[in-house]
């Protein structure tokens, strides 16, 4: 049997998660899956179709006609989301995404369509999963929970470098006032709200390099694999 683990990665807005989970699964040959390009694509077709997302039957409507996957792409080194056969990165990182995902992602029947496809992902284990709910909801039993949290000083700084490198321009003050919107409505929804598991380790990366990071993250899963898999030689 492989000695194969899930690894939740959850914590607020811009605190390097994706980064992070990247790092992890090059380093374990492990699947990564960004759910968060989940939600940005699912708000993507909303805003394309124009769907108000206070009336029930149009959101179920979209959701039966939106078909996400993701593909590996070489260059980058990660997985990017297929909406419709569509290659949608490079629009679900916009501005106009950021603005109304969280509000998105707190509709109840977008939550159980992303998480029921997370879930299947899941299944062979072997997968980093990053996103606001994975140690608490999507895999509650996830052998290694991460919870990341940054200053916002220091998440705001990056984000702003991330849009600025994407030819995005935009003052530090609309990235501010966006970053604190989402992780107050991500933390404050009814449904599945951002939580820091019980059982999660955290990282605080305010004052690290993403060397460190990955060194210590590294050091959690050689100590979860050695926990989880003590009783086979
Ligand atoms: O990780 P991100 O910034 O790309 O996520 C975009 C939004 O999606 C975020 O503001 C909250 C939502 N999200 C969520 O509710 N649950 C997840 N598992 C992942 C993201």
């Amino acid at each position: 049997m492989s000695k194969k683990i899930i690894i939740a990665i959850d914590g607020f807005s811009s605190c390097g998660k994706s980064t992070m989970a990247k790092a992890l699964a090059k380093k374990l040959n492990y699947n990564f899956i960004d759910t968060g390009a989940m939600y940005r694509a699912i708000t993507l077709y909303f805003i394309r179709n124009n769907v108000h997302l206070d009336n029930e039957t149009s959101v179920a409507t979209a959701l039966e006609n939106i078909h996400l996957h993701f593909e590996f792409n070489p260059l980058t080194e990660k997985s990017d989301i297929v909406l419709n056969d569509e290659h949608v990165e490079q629009y679900i990182r916009e501005m106009t995404i950021a603005q109304k995902v969280s509000e998105v992602a707190a509709i109840k029947a977008v939550r159980v369509f992303a998480v029921k496809q997370q879930q299947q992902m899941g299944k062979k284990k072997g997968i980093v999963m990053d996103g606001r709910d994975i140690g608490t909801v999507v895999f509650p039993h996830a052998e290694l929970k991460i919870f990341m949290t940054a200053d916002i000083a220091v998440r705001v700084k990056r984000r702003f470098m991330e849009m600025e490198g994407q030819g995005q321009h935009i003052n530090l003050e609309d990235v501010m006032h966006n970053l604190q919107m989402r992780d107050y409505i991500d933390s404050n929804r009814e449904e599945s709200p951002l939580r820091q598991a019980e059982d999660a380790r955290v990282l605080d990366n305010s004052d690290m390099t993403q060397e460190e990071q990955l060194k210590l993250a590294m050091k959690w899963v050689e100590e979860t694999l050695a926990n989880v898999y003590s009783d086979q030689k």
